[in-house]
């Protein structure tokens, strides 16, 4: 996983408490535990988030070269080989399927989940009156009713990360996680893109 800080933060999260409130604000998406938007934010229309999405992709990418140690065309490449499937060297990116806007208001959370059919999971802090948690749950099947008694490297079963607006986390999507209980009168706003690798011959 990588947490981040988007460099233009400042400017952009000026606006977007409004826009996204705007967004939100018909009620379709109200599912009891928070709000969400509908649709691609991409078609908010929307320049800055159109380049807080473009540099999403481009961190996630770049997390992958730098996980694998090669480019996201050469690691295209030999996913194919390993397939038994030939080609020529792609332009390989990184790029949203489905992308959204959720807000939480005092007493809202999320249950642990994960997102199927996504490479990378990316949620960016738009707005809130504190800190912003994040629980990341331990893969491990059925670790939760495991008690050994003693715990050798004080591991937990979940790791809270507590992010800030401005800030940017990638964890892949089979990754499960959760937002604990949002307690206060003010808006938690987050946005969410569903990432994958799309390939096309260079
Ligand atoms: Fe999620």
């Amino acid at each position: 996983m990588a947490r981040l800080s988007y460099p233009k933060a400042g400017e952009l999260n000026a606006g977007l408490e409004e826009l996204v409130l705007s967004r939100v604000g018909d009620g379709r998406k109200d599912f009891g535990y928070k709000t969400e938007s509908a649709g691609d934010l991409a078609s908010w229309g929307d320049p800055g988030l159109e380049e807080l999405t473009r540099w999403v992709g481009r961190m996630a990418g770049q997390l992958v070269e730098k996980l694998l140690g090669v480019s996201l065309a050469e690691a295209y490449l030999r996913s194919r080989e390993r397939e038994g499937e030939g080609g020529r060297a792609p332009v390989v990116g990184v790029v949203a399927r489905r992308s959204w806007a959720s807000v939480y208001r005092n007493g809202d959370r999320h249950e642990p989940h994960f997102h199927p059919n996504t490479a990378w999971s990316a949620i960016y802090y738009a707005a809130a009156p504190g800190p912003c948690e994040l629980d990341l749950l331990d893969p491990r099947h059925f670790v939760d009713y495991f008690d050994a008694g003693i715990s050798l490297a004080g591991e937990e079963q979940r790791v809270r990360l507590v992010c800030a607006p401005g800030d940017l986390v990638l964890i892949p999507g089979w990754l499960r996680h959760a937002v604990p209980t949002f307690q206060d009168e003010g808006v938690r706003i987050s946005l969410s893109w569903n990432l994958n690798y799309m390939a096309r011959s260079g």
